[in-house]
């Protein structure tokens, strides 16, 4: 299949990439390397530009004639949404559109939009998250992804494109393969930093909040390996493939660990001990994050093969010892 991928330079798009590129698919990347690598595009031709600039992706789509586009470029990070709100509508929510608008205008019909658990915010009773849970975001973050599935939903009724919003609860590890793994400058991802911890690459790391209401006090979240996730793109393409419909799943496995369980898991799996310092509450953060994850197994047909906290924190463990 003839296939744009934004962001393929990042964490989640790099690895999807090598999964689609090993496949034999082929692939445009348009990514402006804010945060990605240009060593993590292992498969495709590259564009190197800002989504922003609608002129050159216009040309790009117009010239390509994609049959599908895999959306994961986008600013991520919770407590930095809450301090630049503008910022994360801009590249989260006005690029999304221009970018749907041109897939619309130029028949691209099959999307894969990169969502997020913080749809939920604080909703879910328990914390445990079904798709139908309300969806009531807590940080500009989350908001900005609400509304490019606004956006999504809203065209699907009325286009031919369909489109399946993948709401990926917390996506950690490397490829078991190692061939690729997380590369984020300033990664606030919990399995990341701790691995940067063991690997001796910081001095130590901070834990965000100890009073919430869950058995140790720390925030509970539903790691996902990210191969697990990266497969999940390849069903979710093969489902747009063969049926005419839309889908909004979780990604998650439907159970989940507190931070300091994380912590104690990368100190024994590492065999490393770090200091971690407990300090205040970080803004824009839900007590408890959990996947109902059945719909995304009966929807695609999607069979997790890594759900398994040590493995997770091994692949990251060891992806970080590789990277320079
Ligand atoms: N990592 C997670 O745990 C997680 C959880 C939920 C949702 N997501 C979503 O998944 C997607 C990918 O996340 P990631 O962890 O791979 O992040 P990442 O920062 O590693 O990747 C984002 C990529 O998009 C590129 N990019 C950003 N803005 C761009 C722009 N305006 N024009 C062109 N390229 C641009 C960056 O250079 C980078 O390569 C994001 O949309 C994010 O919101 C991630």
């Amino acid at each position: 299949m003839k296939v744009l991928i934004t962001g393929g330079a990042g964490y989640i798009g790099s690895h999807v990439l090598n999964l689609l590129g090993e496949q034999g698919h082929d692939i445009v990347v348009v990514d402006n390397l804010s945060t990605g690598r240009r060593e993590s595009l292992l498969y495709g031709r590259h564009e190197e530009f800002d989504l922003n600039d609608t002129e050159k992706l216009e040309a790009l789509i117009k010239e390509e004639r994609f049959e599908a586009c895999l959306h994961f470029a986008g600013s991520i990070v919770v407590p930095e949404s809450v301090e630049k709100p503008l910022e994360y509508y801009d590249n989260n929510t006005i690029n999304s559109f221009n970018l749907i608008r041109l897939c619309r205008d130029h028949g691209v019909n099959k999307f894969i939009f990169s969502s997020t658990a913080a749809l939920y915010g604080d909703s879910a009773p328990g914390g445990i998250c079904t798709e139908e849970t309300m969806v009531l975001p807590i940080n500009p973050y989350g908001r900005s992804k609400q509304m490019t599935e606004m956006m999504l939903e809203d065209t699907a009724k009325v286009t031919d494109l369909n489109y399946v919003a993948l709401r990926y609860f917390n996506v950690a590890g490397a490829n078991v393969d190692l061939k690729i793994g997380q590369c984020s400058p300033n990664a606030t991802h919990l399995i990341k930093i701790a691995s940067e911890c063991a690997a001796g690459k910081r001095a130590g790391m901070s834990i965000f909040g100890e009073d919430y209401d869950t058995k140790d006090g720390t925030c509970v979240r539903d790691y996902i390996h990210i191969d697990d996730l990266a497969q999940a793109h390849v069903d979710a393409l093969s489902y747009l493939e063969r049926e005419s419909k839309s889908a909004v799943l979780n990604c998650g496995y439907g159970h989940g660990f507190t931070v300091k369980e994380v912590v104690a898991t990368v100190k024994k799996v590492t065999g490393v001990d770090f200091p971690v310092e407990m300090v205040g509450r970080r803004a824009g953060d839900a007590g408890i994050l959990i996947s109902k994850a059945e719909k995304i197994r009966s929807v695609l047909g999607w069979v997790p093969k890594y759900d398994d906290l040590e493995l997770i924190v091994r692949t990251a463990f060891e992806w970080e010892k590789k990277l320079k």
